[in-house]
């Protein structure tokens, strides 16, 4: 089979690295890909949004597969047009991926049935938003602009001016959509689900540091590192956001004649009362996915077929090795703000000899040299017995990277490490 891969991050190479590995596959193409990505696949230059652009490709091609990297393809309803041109695709449709690109439209399924979730109200306009900050939520609050905001949405104000400020901010633009929710307590996890729209299989579980700075400080990323399995996320625990979040999630969108299929990222609040939805992702996280593939042990291409033949219900769940999975995202400096790039990176093969999986996300080549391209510019990535002997190994490969113009946090795992070691 001659499968498509569209995307150009560090969780598309963890894609490629792992779809190489199928025995289904004949060859793998990737738009855009990277220069990572190009170990394995044939790059192509094709504008996404091109809808017929991508089809006209894939006929080319002999396509017989397309796996959906990142969110924005879905949201623009890539999927649909690949499926009415009879392509088969890993990822929702552009109404199922409303999970992702509209908070409202989830917090509103999430009500109807009585999914946990943060208490919300929608609100379109700036009086209407005020009043409810008054009247119906204390401090901290969180303010979340509607629509895809790449984790930059999300406003966790602990006073009166930092809510009016966050308000003000989404309202200032006509056409703005907020949703105002109540501040839940507790640790964060990732939980991913396969499904075909009927049958969910438990696709791993990660835990991520959103924080750009060591200690969890400084500025929101799209994620610094993350480890898997997260063992907050406990067998129980699991159990009880499959039963009570997941479930009726996929039931309802099969019901509402939206079924999702493709993976289902769920970002969960495990608060005394259980497992609370945070949100949903209609894709895989990044760099979460790096940290599943290393530890997935069976074949990629056909659970993502199975997601779309209807077929997931039949077979196995997904096997996973013992073993802790722990990357390190080496970004450039300047990032989440504007990133130094061109900056040279050596020494890939010498943390590849350490035994670890160097994942690039922003990367390119100038001539021979690979050089930083983007604000988060590798995601390395090792494996271990527990979470410590993971973050070892990872930073062991980080170590032997010589990229004077990135950098890394060093305490990704902190919080699992410091309850291994008491
Ligand atoms: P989101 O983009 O919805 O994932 O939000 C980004 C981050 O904001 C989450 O990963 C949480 O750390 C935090 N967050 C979002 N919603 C809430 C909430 N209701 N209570 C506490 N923290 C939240
Ligand atoms: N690492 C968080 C995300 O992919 O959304």
């Amino acid at each position: 089979m001659n499968v498509l891969l569209l995307g150009s991050g560090g969780r598309e190479h963890a894609l490629a690295w792992k779809l190489a590995q199928s025995p289904r596959l004949d060859s793998l193409h990737a738009i855009p890909g990277n220069p990572g990505i190009a170990q394995y696949a044939t790059c192509h230059d094709v504008t996404l949004t091109d809808h017929a652009a991508v089809i006209d490709f894939c006929t080319r091609q002999s396509i017989g597969f397309v796996v959906v990297g990142p969110e924005a393809p879905l949201v623009d309803g890539l999927s649909d047009s690949l499926r009415a041109a009879g392509l088969p695709v890993f990822g929702p449709s552009r109404a199922a991926a409303q999970l992702e690109g509209s908070k409202g439209f989830t917090k509103d399924l999430c009500a109807r049935e009585r999914i946990p979730t943060a208490g919300y109200v929608r609100v379109t306009d700036l009086a209407t938003a005020r009043a409810a900050l008054a009247r119906d939520f204390p401090r901290p609050v969180v303010i979340k602009a509607d629509g895809l905001a790449a984790g930059k949405g999300v406003t966790i104000a602990f006073t009166d001016e930092e809510a009016e400020a966050a308000v003000a901010a989404i309202f200032e633009k006509p056409g703005g959509e907020a949703v105002i929710e109540e501040f839940l307590e507790g640790e964060e996890a990732s939980l991913f689900i396969l499904t075909d729209g009927v049958n969910i299989v438990p696709m791993g579980s990660a835990q991520d540091h959103k924080r750009v700075g060591d200690g969890d400080t400084g500025p929101n990323t799209g994620g610094m590192g993350a480890y898997s399995p997260a063992p907050v996320l406990t067998p129980a625990l699991e159990a009880a956001a499959i039963d009570t979040i997941i479930r009726p999630t996929v039931a309802a969108m099969a019901k509402d004649g939206i079924p999702y299929s493709g993976v289902l990222y769920a970002g969960l609040m495990l608060t005394r009362a259980g497992p609370k939805l945070i949100e949903y992702n209609a894709r895989f996280g990044d760099p979460e996915c790096q940290v599943l593939m290393l530890r997935l042990e069976d074949d990629l291409l056909d659970l993502m077929l199975a997601t779309e033949t209807g077929e997931l219900g039949s077979r196995p769940a997904p096997r996973f090795g013992a073993e802790t999975a722990l990357t390190v995202v080496m970004a450039a400096k300047g990032y989440p703000g504007t990133p130094e790039t061109g900056g040279a990176i050596r020494g890939l093969d010498a943390a590849e000899e350490t035994g670890a999986q160097v994942f690039q996300a922003g990367t390119r080549l100038d001539g021979d040299s690979l050089v930083a391209a983007g604000g988060r510019v590798l995601t390395v990535t090792a494996t271990g017995a527990s979470v410590t002997e993971a973050q070892a190994a990872a930073y062991r490969a980080v170590d032997a990277i010589d990229f004077p113009t990135g950098f890394a946090r060093r305490d990704i795992g902190w919080r699992e490490v410091a309850r291994e070691n008491g």
